[in-house]
């Protein structure tokens, strides 16, 4: 039995909450590891519909641990706002249910302003990133800088000022830099203790329940949200969030060992979107990209923003197969490709004139590189709510057999509706 790590293989959205969800049934624990409340996983359950942007999809289901890990940058009143929403839809998030690890870095109010300051600021494509403006990238500059506010110290009101005074000499120089009023001292310990007594109930050593768990035999399943596009380090730098979003990160940012990952599961779209701006290379500005795009709802579940699309890039998935090891796939939405005459698959790329099978690593080259396409026969017949090879049509199995080869990796699950059911499973990730 293995545990399991769930990331996604492109630009995010891939549809990891359904996947996430089904496997939450069948594992005890459920933890995130990165990112923080710019994540939107949609889950459908018994016909509800939860949408979750920093809680692990765990909490929907009734006796599983679910765990906010290191990793994660957490925004308190992001949290207190969403276990509310939750409350109001029938589902109790309690201090039994949920630990959030006491070593988190915390999002503040300055983030999230420092965010959009920095956002309204980029006059152009060029520098602008088309962040969710959650503050995510500047809490994790304090974090590595060395100034985070975190999770515990809100239980040492001693030590308190003297770290929100070392977090304040920064931002207030940036804020002065970018033009904007300073903030006081006093508005950021008013801003810490207000959150403190809905937070701490929740903190424990998450390093120590894995350790615990994993001994005693019980399914973790880690739950890794944006994509491996957007990592900062494999990603289209510098058009990415700010955490290791890849596999590897499940281990440093919950608090387990590299041998406590065992599957790899990655979520993969039978076409490509991304949010935000940065390089796309099978990007469709026309008609193709507009039918994916409404037939496949894509809307950014946290921003609403429209997502980009564009068809499906085996080049970048072969390279997330890599970077995550990535040892199956759940392939979603293939019903949104239901109907088209004939679907375009990106193999490999052209860079200035000369053939190459991977992403480059530096921006310019990402920008110049030109997709070479594949065009293969589409299907007339539906795909959507099969729950079995013989359901699909011929052409359908076709394509979803030759996205496996170019990958190098197998289908584990295919998912053919938001509908939990709606899935045909190959391999269960936690047996294999
Ligand atoms: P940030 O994570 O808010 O700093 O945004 C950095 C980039 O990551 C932007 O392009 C966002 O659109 C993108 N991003 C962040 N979270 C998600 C997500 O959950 N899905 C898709 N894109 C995301």
């Amino acid at each position: 039995m293995a545990n399991v790590v769930v990331v996604g293989s492109q630009w995010g959205d891939e549809g990891k909450g359904k996947i996430v969800d089904w496997l939450s049934e069948r594992a005890d624990v459920v933890v995130r590891f990165q990112g923080g409340h710019n994540a939107g996983h949609t889950l459908v359950v018994d016909g509800k519909v939860y949408k979750l942007s920093l809680l692990p999809s765990g909490v929907v289901r009734q006796g599983k641990l679910s765990i906010i890990g290191n990793g994660v940058v957490f925004d308190p009143h992001a949290f207190v706002a969403e276990v509310a929403k939750l409350k109001a839809q029938g589902v109790g998030v309690t201090p039994e249910r949920l630990k959030i690890a006491e070593n988190t870095a915390l999002i503040l109010s300055l983030h999230r302003e420092l965010d959009g300051f920095r956002e309204d600021a980029a006059t152009n494509s060029g520098t602008k990133i088309g962040t969710t403006r959650r503050g995510i990238g500047p809490a994790y500059e304090d974090k590595v800088g060395r100034r985070a506010v975190r999770v515990m110290d809100l239980a040492d009101l001693e030590t308190l000022p003297l770290k929100v005074d070392r977090l304040l000499t920064h931002h207030n120089a940036l804020r002065r830099g970018l033009g904007h009023a300073e903030v006081t001292h006093d508005a950021i310990m008013r801003e810490l203790i207000s959150v403190a007594d809905e937070i701490l109930p929740y903190m424990d050593r998450v390093w120590k329940i894995l350790d615990d768990k994993r001994r005693a035999g019980e399914r973790i399943l880690f739950e890794g949200a944006q994509g491996t596009l957007l990592d900062i380090d494999h990603g289209t730098y510098p058009f990415v969030t700010s955490s290791n979003t890849v596999a590897g990160q499940a281990a440093a940012g919950s608090g387990v060992g590299p041998g406590a990952i065992g599957y790899v599961l990655g979520i993969t779209k039978a076409y490509t979107t991304r949010v935000g701006e940065g390089p796309f290379p099978t990007e469709q500005k026309n008609e193709i990209g507009e039918f994916l795009g409404t037939r496949g709802h894509e809307f950014g579940v946290v921003t609403g923003r429209k997502r980009r699309c564009g068809w499906f890039d085996a080049v970048l998935v072969r390279q997330a197969v890599a970077v995550n090891g990535i040892k199956g796939i759940a392939l979603t939405k293939l019903d949104v490709l239901d109907g088209l005459d004939e679907i375009k698959v990106c193999t490999g790329y052209r860079l200035d004139g000369e053939a190459i099978d991977y992403l480059p690593a530096s921006q310019g080259a990402q920008g110049r590189v030109e997709p070479v396409y594949e065009t293969l026969e589409g299907w007339k017949g539906t795909t959507a709510g099969a729950r079995s090879w013989n359901d699909l049509p011929a052409q359908a199995v076709k394509y979803v057999r030759h996205i496996e080869e170019l990958i190098g990796a197998p289908v584990a699950l295919l998912s053919t509706s938001p509908e939990r059911d709606d899935t045909i499973l190959v391999t269960d990730p936690f047996q294999d």
